[in-house]
């Protein structure tokens, strides 16, 4: 087929696909609440579906409306994003929240190049909202889309660079189907055949698992590339980091610090840890002995503990298990250590905590739920077992 009968009919193709074979019944789909719309939206960026399936009814019943959002503490959105990884979004979602009831009312505006103009909510974002709350005729473009356009338009180059990029949201626009009622399902459709039919991997064409609507006007298809297109950049590799953190743990309570917001996991809770340490390859340092721990964890509180503090002449320290966490863009290998404290080593920490009381909570360990913790260190926290994980060495 010409590529221009293929601009044509591709709207209508890919609504019939989807009334066979995409997502239905999804709990945001069918409303034209732009709240919940929105919120669905945000957490689907980064986070699989089977996920925000569990997540989203959660987040909607803890926050029933915008004005909702926009009144809660920041701790309390991250505690409930807590465990979805991308935090960003949250900060970004409570962020939005605000501008909405400040600037627009309380109400969402249905122009994709206002909407653009929010916390956290990108172009295609906007398109999506857009096109399923408002019924407007705004394209999406995140990376499965990006995918499927280029193959049927069989566009080899690399999709990073800016002119190809333009030349996808030209496609993008002019595919759009000319009813403004059809945007919530062919958006739909349009997602749902990237993510799960013409998929990086193991599109259906190669795998021969169903045939592809597209099969006779696919560029890729007839030229072979299918698995060529898009274009593989190679990504630099990651650069590995070691840090340590100190569970400092009091009876069932375990010391809490506040993270700097602009830094990773800005605003979360996590537990005290030292300067991230980048490694040489992937090879973490060696397992430290115990005075070496003991120096090290003093190094991670500030600077008023002093290194005679008397309370760590009487803690036993542990060696937790270390373990790996993946960053977009880095690695990071994490040595926990488990200091148990005695009531007087309790009593001098809560005196040196209180020259900055804000950034430290001591936190029950059966309570965890009330605090926004980064994933991997509540995973740590949660999973920690004294028996198993501890090599007791003092
Ligand atoms: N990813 C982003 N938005 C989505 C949606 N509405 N359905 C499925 N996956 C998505």
């Amino acid at each position: 087929m010409h590529s221009a009968k293929l601009r044509q009919q591709f709207s209508d193709q890919l609504i019939r696909w989807h009334a066979t074979e995409g997502r239905h019944g999804l709990p945001w789909q069918g409303v034209c609440d732009p709240y919940a719309v929105w919120v669905s939206e945000i957490m689907l960026q980064q986070t699989q579906v089977a996920t925000v399936l569990e997540r989203y009814p959660r987040m909607i019943q803890r926050f029933p409306t915008v004005k909702h959002l926009a009144d809660a503490d920041i701790d309390d959105v991250l505690a409930e994003w807590s465990g979805l990884g991308y935090y960003s979004r949250a900060r970004n979602l409570h962020a939005c929240a605000k501008q909405i009831v400040n600037e627009f009312g309380g109400q969402f505006p249905s122009d994709p190049a206002l909407l653009e103009q929010l916390s956290g909510i990108g172009k295609s974002t906007a398109g999506a909202i857009a096109a399923f709350a408002f019924q407007q005729r705004a394209p999406i473009l995140d990376a499965n889309v990006k995918r499927v356009l280029a193959r049927l338009f069989g566009i080899t180059e690399a999709l990073q660079e800016k002119a190809t990029t333009n030349r996808l949201w030209n496609l993008a626009d002019e595919l759009l189907p000319q009813t403004p009622k059809q945007m919530p399902v062919y958006t739909q459709a349009l997602m749902d055949f990237g993510a799960t039919w013409c998929t990086a991997k193991t599109p259906v064409c190669i795998t021969k698992k169903a045939i592809c609507p597209f099969e006779g006007t696919c560029k890729a298809k007839s030229s072979d590339q299918v698995l060529a297109i898009p274009k593989k950049v190679t990504k630099p590799k990651s650069p590995h980091f070691q840090c340590h953190v100190g569970l400092f743990l009091y009876q069932n309570q375990v010391l809490l610090q506040k993270r700097p917001a602009k830094a990773i996991w800005g605003g979360l809770w996590s537990l005290p840890e030292s300067a991230w340490e980048e490694l040489d390859g992937i090879k973490a340092s060696p397992v430290l002995d115990s005075s070496s721990a003991i120096h090290l964890l003093l190094k991670v509180l500030p600077d008023w503990f002093g290194e005679n503090a008397a309370w760590s002449m009487q803690c036993t320290v542990q060696l937790g298990t270390r373990f790996k966490h993946v960053f977009s863009h880095r690695i990071l290998h994490i040595q926990p250590s488990v200091l148990e404290l005695d009531q007087n080593a309790k009593r001098e920490f809560d005196e040196a905590l209180q020259s900055d009381k804000e950034s430290f909570v001591w936190a029950r360990l059966d309570a965890l739920d009330l605090y926004g913790l980064p994933q991997p260190i509540k995973r740590l926290l949660l999973d920690w077992n004294p028996v198993r994980d501890g090599v007791v060495i003092n």
